[in-house]
């Protein structure tokens, strides 16, 4: 169900760099996700929290094989990803799919809805009685009804969007969804329907997700487990309860004190979390520049502290 349900993926060391200049001289690189380490079980929705350009959706994509790694291992049901067989190759993208931010983007605007939902099961050849019955049933999963299947994508709401790019991404019954900022195009209300809705399919089917949000609030709502990241490093991880309650890193506290006032998971000592500017420590913590309690030490590489499914980058913890 959660945290002791055996482990679908494993990612180990995983590091990615972007090529950001090139001169006749010199290359410079941006290291967007930097020595990651992390499972997600069997059942267990993992939320990927952190602000804009920490490195989230990179790693989303790293994990379905989207983009290249640079360095480290992923493995998916014990394999390595970058050792798979054609066949191998080919069942580990029926068992992994993806939900963006946006459907207004990802869908295909030309086609009906049931030509959407269809798609993966054309490439996966699946035959035309059986796909017909699945898109069906999977409209019905995602919940809309059969009356959308005829209608375009500019003929929904953005909800109802959603739930048919969620509706294409669970129709080959996959093990594992990335679900990049799937709630934060819509509105409040709407978001709750589909943090619902994710939740069930869950329930339903047993499918792991790796939640990516910038919103703690909503993470919070989902996960079993959230690792905090802050430029491509996992700050801290651990089971989302704990941390909501008690966040040991500087920054998760500082992302829980920027909360919205009346949200629960907000406790009144994080209130005097105050976010300072000091100039970059080239080799020590990434966090550095802008946390409250940083000292001298800081200016060396914390190590990770772990303890009781906790694990903290921080001289602090
Ligand atoms: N293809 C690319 N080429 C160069 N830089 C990239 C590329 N993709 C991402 N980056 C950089 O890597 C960093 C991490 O990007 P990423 O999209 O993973 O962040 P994010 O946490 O998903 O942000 P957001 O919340 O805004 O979606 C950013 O600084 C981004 O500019
Ligand atoms: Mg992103």
């Amino acid at each position: 169900m959660d945290s002791s349900s055996p482990t679908l993926l494993k990612v180990e060391n995983l590091s990615k760099k972007f090529l950001i200049k090139k001169s006749l001289l010199k290359k410079e690189y941006f290291t967007a996700v930097d020595n990651v380490n992390f499972c997600l079980n069997q059942n267990e929705i993992l939320g990927v929290v952190g602000e804009s350009g920490s490195g989230k959706s990179t790693i989303g994509k790293l994990i379905l094989k989207l983009i290249k790694k640079d360095s480290g291992k992923i493995e998916f049901e014990g394999k390595d990803i970058y050792q798979l067989s054609r066949k191998e190759e080919k069942e580990f993208r029926r068992k992994t799919s993806v939900v963006f931010q946006d459907p207004r983007t990802s869908l295909n605007p030309r086609l009906k809805i049931k030509q959407i939902v269809e798609e993966p099961l054309i490439v996966h050849d699946f035959p035309k009685e059986e796909r017909k019955k699945l898109v069906v049933q999977t409209i019905k999963d995602a919940g809309l009804d059969e009356t959308f299947l005829d209608r375009y994508p500019s003929e929904l709401s953005g909800g109802q969007r959603q739930r048919v790019a969620i509706a294409r991404a669970i129709v080959l019954k996959p093990k594992m969804i990335v679900a990049d900022e799937p709630t934060s195009a819509l509105d409040v209300s709407i978001q709750l329907q589909i943090i619902n809705l994710i939740n069930n399919l869950k329930q339903k089917f047993g499918i792991s997700f790796l939640f990516i949000s910038h919103d703690l609030n909503v993470v919070g709502m989902l996960a079993d487990r959230i690792m905090v990241i802050y430029r491509g490093k996992i700050m801290e991880k651990g089971n989302a309860r704990d941390i909501l309650k008690n966040p040991l890193h500087p920054y998760t506290k500082l992302l829980l004190a920027s909360l919205p006032p009346d949200h629960p998971s907000k406790r009144k000592k994080l209130e005097q979390v105050v976010e300072v500017y000091r100039e970059e420590t080239e080799n020590g913590c990434v966090f550095y520049s802008r946390c409250p309690i940083a000292e001298d030490i800081c200016k060396t590489k914390p190590e990770y502290k772990k303890s009781d499914n906790r694990e903290v980058y921080c001289h602090f913890a």
